[in-house]
């Protein structure tokens, strides 16, 4: 990964480039860096880099001309950012989008800004670090390298990966303790100390779930529930609901994709049950799908198998009278049971309904259901 920083002041970047993980990963040759000083491009005897604003109460803004020189003074074809409060705000979406470029340069702004004219011709990406407006783009600067040299392979330590980050799968992290286990009176939870690696990670999702409840409900939109769930995920699809069996094969490798743990398929007649089984056999969806004779004995099977009585969800495509995904999503990270997601049927089979995936507009015929269910599990399951 390279990072070039193009900069006013490079006197920042020095203690930056050579402490701690940041400057161990440049030591190691993993975070190729280098530090531009804006002025050796500036114009005169004086190294002028910023004049008044046009139009402005006397702020000043760096000139776009020796930003273009500092620019076209690199080699290579580098993705350009631009730390701005202006910017699209900085996520691990983009952090990750920043590493997958493996050449980046950022422009730090300084006093009022940087001419548009530059920003407009030759910035690919104006980010903002938050909705706060600090003195100058080197901060920035420096988050985002910090950000994006954690995910160069073998920058953060052995023993620690960067996907038990916060945000890895959309939630925060869990609270995190050392020794000693009392202190000032305050004693670290037991579970951690108990030595038992199953209850700890079960402690360590709660953990997690409850803060990002509690803080950032607005992360659940984009974080996927499986790893935080107590209890398994279930699709259940009538098969007055599919229009030929090879939308069962496709539905049922859906499932399997999302990671849900089985399909099941409740057939009352025996024949088609039985013509439903061949079908399954030949396309080896043995480990996806299975077959039941009713809804109940469907239910029974959850119940038995995840020893907790399964919470339904309902989505048929109609009903607008249903609950929000969202809201939907935030239940099932609270009732800490086996949830089964029901395709079309019957709703009062169901603890809540789901508004139709595309919205209320009643004008518009239903999405197909194969389409609908892949919606369903991508909003619960896949995550950002
Ligand atoms: N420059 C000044 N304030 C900023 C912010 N909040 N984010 C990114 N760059 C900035």
């Amino acid at each position: 990964m390279k990072v070039t920083v193009i900069t006013a002041f490079p006197e920042f970047f020095r203690a930056f480039f050579e402490t701690s993980i940041v400057g161990r990963a440049v030591e190691r040759g993993l975070l190729e860096v280098d530090v531009v000083d804006l002025r050796d491009y500036g114009e005169g005897s004086y190294s002028k880099i910023d004049d008044y604003s046009f139009g402005g109460k006397g702020g000043m803004v760096l000139m776009a001309e020796p930003l273009a020189l500092a620019l076209e003074g690199l080699k290579g074809d580098p993705y350009v950012v631009y730390p701005s409060p202006q910017g699209v705000p900085l996520t691990q979406e983009t952090v990750e989008t920043l590493f997958s470029k493996g050449d980046v340069v950022i422009v730090c702004g300084h006093y009022e800004g940087i001419d548009e004219r530059f920003v407009s011709s030759r910035v690919d990406l104006e980010l903002s670090i938050g909705d706060y407006v600090l003195t100058g783009g080197e901060l920035p600067a420096m988050v985002i390298i910090d950000a994006v040299s954690r995910l160069v392979p073998g920058v953060v330590g052995k023993g620690r990966s960067v996907e038990e980050d916060s945000f890895f799968k959309g939630m925060l992290d869990t609270p995190h303790f050392t020794r000693p286990s009392s202190w000032r009176g305050q004693d670290v939870p037991d579970v951690l100390l108990s030595g038992n690696d199953g209850a700890i990670e079960d402690w360590r999702r709660r953990e997690a779930v409850r803060r990002t409840l509690e803080r950032r409900p607005d992360l659940l939109s984009r974080s996927g529930l499986l790893g935080y769930m107590d209890k398994n995920a279930f699709l259940m699809l009538p098969l007055s609901e599919v229009s030929s069996p090879w939308e069962i094969r496709s539905i049922a490798r859906s499932c399997g994709f999302y990671g849900v743990s089985k399909l099941l398929i409740p057939v009352e007649d025996r024949d088609t049950r039985d013509s439903v089984r061949s079908l399954i056999l030949r396309e080896d969806l043995g480990a996806l799908v299975k077959l039941f004779p009713s809804v109940a004995r469907a239910l029974r099977w959850v119940s038995d198998k995840e020893k907790a009585v399964p919470y339904m969800v309902g989505f048929n495509g109609f009903n607008s009278s249903g609950l929000s995904w969202l809201e939907i999503k935030r239940e099932i990270l609270k009732v800490s049971r086996p949830v089964i997601f029901m395709a079309g049927g019957d709703e009062k089979d169901c603890d809540v309904t789901m508004r139709p995936v595309a919205g209320d507009d009643r004008s518009r015929s239903a999405l197909p259901v194969q389409n609908a269910i892949s919606v369903v599990l991508d909003r619960f399951f896949g995550w950002r």
